[in-house]
């Protein structure tokens, strides 16, 4: 019988995370402010605690996970890494399928890889709070995780669409003591801005991201700090012991590099944590298509435009170098609410830029039937998000098996699904609909991006 769960021991736990701004070949551009000056590490003070500013800007390719934090990640690391034999004989396909499991998570996603760290670095800089956005609720419910094992208090901004779609989110983040807000909210200048400009908005990420930077600055005891998700550099790091994990089990299992890596993206950070230690193999030789999966409701990476935006629809964050729909693009309200986000970490998009990256965009109706076939081959239930990078392997599974080859797709299940069963509900009744932005929307949308500073897309032509 062929072994489909690969587990390491505990001692295998990877205990470093990869910084892939080490290796990229052409270096990232910095971060600026709207007058154009490069972003100095002082200037993040008020927002982030100074040891993760310092990761943020780091370019040392091997970071140590502090003891404290392995601690409470061993609860669940090393996550499995799965075969999905029942999905390849249902595709009757000639590709072996591995997924690494990171709905292990006492929170249900990966998002607890990088909330764990950022809560115990905030603590060693004495911080008592940290405020946050949440989308479908998972970072949010990962945050308040977090806090509570380390004695912090925790706020969340939860856009609303997703507030009302998934309410246990709120009751799981209640659980481990955090308070959790409907965004936009009349709690901020933010978020009453937003409300008095568009009352019936579904909300988003960059909303929500304004409102919880304004509660973490606007606090005078100075003890307050913000916690993001996604995007920085500090995260996707964070994310790293994914793909790391997954080398060590793929080789267990006697593959020694797989030929597909794929992973749905957000804001970047699980399908970064799967894929960019081989992207380092990338860069080093080793022939791997990776591929980011985005929602064809918030197409950044394939309709957007690699450029400086904010990262929040007040222009609070300084301007990123980024793909992009626009800082106030508003995606419609799909129920992958964690893909809802206009722009694309800098890391990943600088892969982009640099070719070693090949992202793909899905329609909701798709992911939701690759999702259905999951739960009816391996029988778990996946998150919305998460069913995007899943359309993506069936179709690569499809076209190895077309082109005759057998090849190992790897894929990172981010996230359960078993809080989001209204999307679910409405599919298997026939009321989703599919959700597209039209090319018309798309180019008022980058039309409005603030301020006129060009990335320069710099890259060395070698892929
Ligand atoms: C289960 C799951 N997968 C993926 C994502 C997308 O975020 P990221 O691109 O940062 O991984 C989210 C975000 O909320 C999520 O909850």
């Amino acid at each position: 019988m062929d072994q489909i769960k690969i587990f390491l021991d505990e001692k295998d736990m990877p205990r470093k995370w990869y910084n892939l701004a080490a290796d990229l070949p052409t270096p990232m551009l910095p971060p600026i402010t709207p007058d154009g000056q490069i972003l100095q590490p002082h200037m993040l003070e008020a927002v982030f605690p100074k040891n993760l500013i310092a990761q943020e800007m780091s370019t040392k390719r091997w970071i140590d996970i502090p003891e404290e934090v392995i601690e409470v990640l061993y609860r669940w690391r090393p996550s499995p890494l799965r075969r999905a034999v029942n999905l390849e004989r249902y595709l009757k396909t000639s590709a072996k399928i591995y997924y690494k499991d990171e709905s292990v998570s006492p929170a249900g996603s990966h998002k607890t890889n990088s909330s764990v760290a950022q809560a115990w670095y905030n603590k060693q800089e004495g911080i008592k709070r940290l405020t946050t956005e949440t989308g479908a609720g998972q970072w949010g419910t990962a945050l308040a995780f977090a806090c509570h094992a380390f004695g912090l208090e925790c706020k969340v901004y939860m856009v609303c669409v997703s507030f009302e779609q998934k309410p246990m989110r709120k009751i799981m983040m209640r659980l481990w003591g955090a308070d959790c807000v409907a965004s936009p909210s009349n709690e901020t200048q933010a978020g009453r801005a937003v409300l008095e400009r568009m009352p019936n908005t579904p909300g988003s990420l960059g909303i929500a991201i304004s409102e919880a930077v304004e509660a973490a600055v606007s606090d005078k005891t100075g003890k307050t700090r913000y916690a993001l998700g996604s995007v920085l550099n500090h995260v996707l790091l964070h994310q790293t012991i994914i793909g790391l994990e997954a080398k060590k089990q793929l080789k267990k299992a006697g593959i020694k590099t797989p030929d597909v890596v794929i992973g749905c993206a957000g804001g970047g950070s699980n399908f970064a944590g799967i894929a960019f230690p081989f992207v380092q193999d990338k860069i080093n030789g080793a022939k791997i298509d990776i591929i980011p999966v985005e929602s064809k409701a918030c197409p950044k990476m394939t309709k957007g435009k690699f450029t400086y935006d904010h990262g929040d629809i007040a222009g609070m964050t300084p301007l990123l170098p980024m793909h992009t729909l626009g800082s106030q693009f508003v995606p419609p309200a799909i129920h992958a609410g964690g893909l809802r986000y206009h722009g694309m970490a800098p890391l990943v998009s600088q892969a982009i830029v640099e070719g070693l990256l090949s992202p793909q965009a899905v329609d909701q109706l798709h992911s939701y039937e690759a999702a259905l076939i999951w739960a009816r081959t391996e029988g778990f239930v996946i998150a919305p998000e998460t069913s995007n990078a899943l359309a993506c392997v069936i179709k690569e599974a499809r076209k190895a098996t077309k082109e005759g080859k057998q090849k190992v797709i790897l894929f990172n299940l981010s996230g359960h699904g078993l809080l989001d069963l209204a999307g679910y509900d409405k599919y298997l009744d026939g009321k989703l609909e599919s959700s597209q932005v039209t090319p018309d929307e798309i180019k008022a949308s980058l039309a409005r991006i603030q301020g006129s500073h060009k990335a320069s897309a710099r890259k060395t032509g070698r892929w």
